[in-house]
């Protein structure tokens, strides 16, 4: 008895394999590369997606129907054996019947009819749904529904405010009456903005390069961890639009842009009310009352005679910023609030002598208005140099930027470099002055603080830098921060972390789970913590294994180590 009962359990075991092993060797042939086994719906969605069946029979092998041929319809009802929400039905003779809604069918309602087939959605995908006629069409632009086959973009006409629509090809182009504009004319002659736009209500949904903003309740946004109506202090102007605001302090309205998978942002192409324009009512318009470096048409690369400001000294005002408002960070860094981090600088170069532009290669510090300090490793021979401070967008030349030649390099004389770590990586760059001035202070260039005593291990501290980010590997345009944690030297000269490579001069800051850090081209900036509402140059970027990556925390130079030498290099300016 017992062995009868074993057999009969064996051969069924193998008969339920083989039925397995058969049914994942087709799947694999139909699918390529494609291994996984995914749910019963999912495979039907897959396969009436790329639909190009011939026959008109639902087909057991794909959709599960096999398994279930084994089964006894017999049972109950509870819980009930039906997909699809079928409807079950206890019989007498102790069988089951499920009532299967449209479009399925099958005993257990496994089975859907194929609605989707090869060209029901031309341009577009097909995809089930409960009611009449089972399927509707997601269409790729401009294509319409049902089939996504007419593409009649101007019917109806998108174009608003008696702008006419124009075919041209798979696009549309609104052809705008005087003093409208926009995409879709929706830009009135009184859409402007006042001060720094924080109140501008108006309809430009493009950036100043002609990107098309995102709707600020996008998806593709949250997807990348960014909530603007929990982000800003004030969402108020935000909504499920595209349409540019300034819900962050920004100088002017801004919104986020998508560049292929990145997540981006740009300020926007919108008038400013006292740009006068020829046929617009007169603007009643209050300006920003802080006196800003504002040069006016063409941006102007020498922006300290454009205002009055006092040349940025060391003194009381280090380590102030002056952000126009505090506000909740982005995502460790997506969007720099203006001003916050105004003693931040790039450090660009380009061969001596040459006519090459000048590119980025490093972050640099601004500690006095002739002096930044940098990482040693990023000083090369051969070499001119120009740091800029007060930028945010290196892509762009901006009004509050200024940029100094080098007039003198000093490296830390002991700075070493093995393969695993650089050792005293501190520089210092003396800016050369131009009418007896270097960096004047504004709300966008501050000096920092030089550090007087130590913060302890687990304090919140902040880096900023345009280097090397998680989608980027030739690092970000825009100016990123994010708060990294200040890591005991324990932890850090760990066997697990860095062991004894890591000396006193070095210390680690980061999560030692890895994700943010500090990466390639943001060597030289700063990180800096704060005590007392005063921003304090606790470290320079300067090393790291990779970026991001667990127990590899970024290394940087600890600046209150080098007190002195700066001290000494500076001539005493600073003691
Ligand atoms: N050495 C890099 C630079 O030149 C900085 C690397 C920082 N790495 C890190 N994982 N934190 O820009």
């Amino acid at each position: 008895m017992d062995t009868r009962l074993l057999l009969l359990l064996l051969s069924l075991l193998a008969f339920i394999a083989q039925a397995e092993l058969k049914k994942h060797g087709k799947h694999d042939k139909r699918r390529g590369r494609e291994k996984k086994h995914r749910g019963r719906f999912e495979d039907w969605a897959r396969e009436f997606d790329q639909s190009d069946d011939q026959s008109e029979d639902d087909d057991d092998e794909h959709d599960g129907g096999w398994l279930l041929e084994l089964q006894e319809v017999r049972g109950s009802c509870d819980p009930n054996p039906c997909l699809n929400n079928g409807v079950c039905e206890e019989r007498r003779n102790g069988k089951i019947k499920c009532d299967c809604p449209k479009p399925f069918k099958g005993r257990r309602c496994e089975k859907a009819k194929k609605v989707c087939r090869r060209n029901t959605c031309r341009y577009g995908t097909c995809v089930l749904t409960s009611t009449p006629p089972f399927y509707e069409c997601k269409c790729k632009e401009p294509f319409k529904p049902p089939r996504c086959e007419s593409d009649s973009i101007c019917d109806p006409d998108p174009c608003q405010n008696g702008g006419k629509c124009v075919k041209d090809g798979r696009n549309f182009e609104c052809v705008c009456p005087a003093n409208y504009d926009g995409q879709f004319c929706q830009v009135g002659p009184e859409d402007c903005y006042e001060g720094d736009g924080e109140s501008y209500r108006g309809k430009v949904s493009e950036t100043e390069d002609g990107d098309e903003c995102l709707y600020w309740n996008s998806y593709f946004l949250l997807q990348r961890g960014v909530d603007p109506f929990t982000a800003f202090d004030d969402d108020d102007g935000l909504g499920p639009h595209n349409y540019c605001r300034n819900p962050d302090g920004d100088v002017m309205p801004w919104c986020f842009i998508r560049r292929g998978r990145k997540l981006r942002w740009d300020h926007c192409d919108v008038r400013e009310c006292s740009d006068n324009m020829t046929t617009a009512e007169p603007p009643t318009t209050t300006r920003s009352p802080e006196p800003e470096p504002v040069a006016t048409t063409t941006k102007a690369p020498d922006v300290t005679t454009a205002t009055t400001p006092a040349p940025v000294s060391r003194n009381a005002t280090c380590g102030k910023p002056q952000p126009r408002r505090m506000l909740q960070r982005i995502y460790g860094g997506m969007k720099a609030i203006p001003g916050a981090n105004p003693w931040q600088a790039s450090l660009q170069v380009k061969l001596s002598g040459s006519n090459q532009d000048f590119r980025h290669t490093c972050g640099a510090v601004l500690i006095h208005s002739c002096w930044v300090l940098t990482a040693a490793h990023c000083i090369n021979k051969n070499q001119d140099m120009q740091v800029v401070l007060g930028g945010l967008d290196l892509g762009k030349k901006e009004d509050f930027e200024q940029t100094f030649a080098v007039e003198q390099a000093i490296v830390h004389e002991k700075y070493r470099e093995t393969s695993a770590a650089v050792y005293n990586d501190i520089a210092l760059l003396k800016l050369k002055a131009r009418n007896g001035r270097c960096a004047v202070e504004t709300q966008y260039v501050k000096t920092v603080c030089l550090p007087n005593a130590t913060f302890p291990d687990g304090t919140e501290c902040s880096i900023a830098g345009w280097g090397a980010t998680e989608d980027s590997d030739y690092g970000s345009s825009q100016l990123m921060d994010a708060d990294v944690l200040l890591i005991s030297q324990d932890k850090c000269s760990d066997a697990s972390v860095y062991g004894r490579i890591v000396d006193d001069n070095m210390f680690c800051a980061g999560y030692l789970q890895g994700g943010i850090d500090s990466c390639q081209g943001d060597s030289g900036g700063p990180l800096t913590c704060e005590r007392g509402g005063t921003h304090f140059l606790y470290g320079l970027v300067s090393w790291g294994d990779s970026c991001g990556k667990a127990n590899k925390p970024g290394v940087y130079t600890n600046v209150l180590n080098f007190m002195d030498w700066i001290t000494s290099k500076t001539g005493g300016i600073f003691s």
